[in-house]
Parts: C-alpha cells; sequence; structure tokens
C-alpha cells in the first residue's frame, strides 16, 4: 500500500502570518489522519518562520492518538537534532537548509565531505540517543548520492521531486524524471531501503509517479493546503488518495 503523508508547515505558515494561535497545526493534523492520511510530517526549521517548538509534541500527540506516523524534517544544526532526540519521532527526515531559501532546494550535497561528515555525526546522535527513530535522508535520484546513502545505512531516502514537478507543471518533457526514478528505485530498492518521494507535488503531477509505481510514499503539503482553501482538507486528501489507488 502507498502510504500519504501530509505536511502541515503551511498552516504554520498561515498562523505565523499574524501570530495568532489560530489555525491550528495539531487541529489540521487531525483532520489530515481522519481523512486517511497515513503520517503528518512537520520541517521544524532553524529560523523558526513556520512550525514552533510547541507544534512539535502537539503533533507527535496527535499522531500516536490515531496510531499514525510522525515524521520530523530536520536540517543538520546541533539545537534542532537535539530536539528531535527528545521528541524521538517515528521517523526523522535529514534535509538541507538554507536560511535565504523559499522552501528546501534540492536534496542534502552528499558529494561534500564536510555535508558527509556532519551527517554522519548526526545520524550517530540518533541511532545513539533515539535508536526507534527510523531515518531519511532528503536526496536527488543521483547514483552516487544514493551510493552514499546506502553505505549509510538509511532506513529510507525521500528523492527531491521539485524540478520534475516545476517541469510537469510546466508541460514539459517528463520521460527523463521518470527513467532517472525508476533507475533509482532499482537501486535503492535492491538494498532493502524504503523509497519515499516530496516536494512540489500536486494532485496531477502525482499521477505519472503512481502510475509507474514508483515511491511506497508521498510526502505533499503545499498543494493540499493550497486546495483545501477551496474545499476542505478531507476533500484535497481524498482527491490524492484516488490517484494513489487507495480508495
Ligand atoms: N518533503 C520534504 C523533504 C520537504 O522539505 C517538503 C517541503 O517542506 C515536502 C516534502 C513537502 O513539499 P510541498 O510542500 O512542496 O508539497
Amino acid at each position: 500500500m502507498v502510504r500519504l503523508g501530509v505536511n502541515v508547515d503551511h498552516v504554520a505558515t498561515l498562523r505565523q502570518a499574524r501570530g495568532e494561535h489560530y489555525p491550528s497545526v495539531a487541529d489540521a493534523a487531525k483532520e489530515s489522519l481522519f481523512a486517511g492520511a497515513d503520517q503528518i510530517t512537520i520541517h521544524l526549521r532553524e529560523d523558526r518562520r513556520h512550525i514552533q517548538d510547541y507544534d512539535v509534541p502537539a503533533v507527535k500527540q496527535v499522531t500516536k492518538e490515531h496510531n499514525k506516523l510522525f515524521n520530523l524534517e530536520i536540517g543538520l544544526d546541533k539545537q534542532i537534532v537535539d530536539i528531535a532526540i527528545d521528541i524521538k519521532p517515528d521517523w526523522v527526515c535529514i534535509v538541507p537548509e538554507k536560511r535565504e531559501e523559499k522552501t528546501t532546494e534540492g536534496g542534502l550535497d552528499l558529494k561534500n565531505a564536510d555535508t558527509l561528515l556532519r551527517l554522519q555525526e548526526a545520524m550517530e546522535l540518533i541511532k545513539k540517543n533515539a535508536p526507534k527513530t527510523k531515518i531519511s535522508l532528503f536526496v536527488e535520484a543521483d547514483e552516487a548520492v544514493l551510493n552514499h546513502c546506502i553505505e549509510l545505512k538509511v532506513d529510507a531516502v525521500e528523492i527531491h521531486t521539485g524540478e520534475y514537478a516545476k517541469v510537469y507543471l510546466e508541460d514539459g518533457d517528463i520521460s527523463l524524471f521518470i527513467e532517472k526514478f525508476k533507475k533509482a528505485k532499482t537501486q535503492i530498492e535492491s538494498a532493502a531501503i524504503g523509497f519515499h518521494a516530496g516536494h512540489g507535488l500536486t494532485d496531477e503531477s502525482l499521477k505519472p509517479l503512481c502510475e509507474n509505481k514508483l515511491f511506497a510514499e508521498y510526502n505533499i503539503g503545499h498543494w493540499i493546503i493550497s486546495d483545501s482553501i477551496f474545499c476542505g482538507i478531507n476533500k484535497s486528501i481524498e482527491k490524492l488518495l484516488r490517484v494513489m489507488g487507495r480508495i
């Protein structure tokens, strides 16, 4: 069964825009799980531009009550890694993080020796202090990068689909992306590592990925929250579950 992770960061973006206590991130998580999501994803950024520290235990509690998964996205900042260790989510997804970016831009640069070293240190800390927490790395579908992921013995990779989704939206040729994802799937699944995807996906750009049975899990946020303005979060999630062949 293909899983859907709902990223509720943009509910926090709306809340932070006015500095109010609403809309509630925890309630958005609850609604998403009621609608059939398998997992809630949030990204605690160093600059705290959307998700705040208090959202992290609140979302964990909601996922626990619904017996669903909690995926915490983190950068390689020591303070954030410590928070993840303290919270012990079901999954941490380690992502690159730049202050000036609008959203995560591309996967971790594992070809960079410094990034690789910092990543190894963070992974060791998480494995030692939160051994039940699974680790995924947000990366590009690049053979050398994926070989690093295999050597690092990660539990899953989350492939960056941002460029693919952009080309899809602009009616471009997606065939090269599909071939690249197929190759990456073979490489990763032969090492018994989970093959996840996320970033920039919409109900439309999700279709070819599902038709080609590429990924075991999709983490989607911006499109869901945008579409839910017009029809509610339940209906937006329903649309994705339908594309995924779940309903
Ligand atoms: N996966 C990762 C690793 C991300 O950083 C994001 C964006 O926070 C998403 C998935 C969800 O992307 P989007 O909001 O574009 O659907």
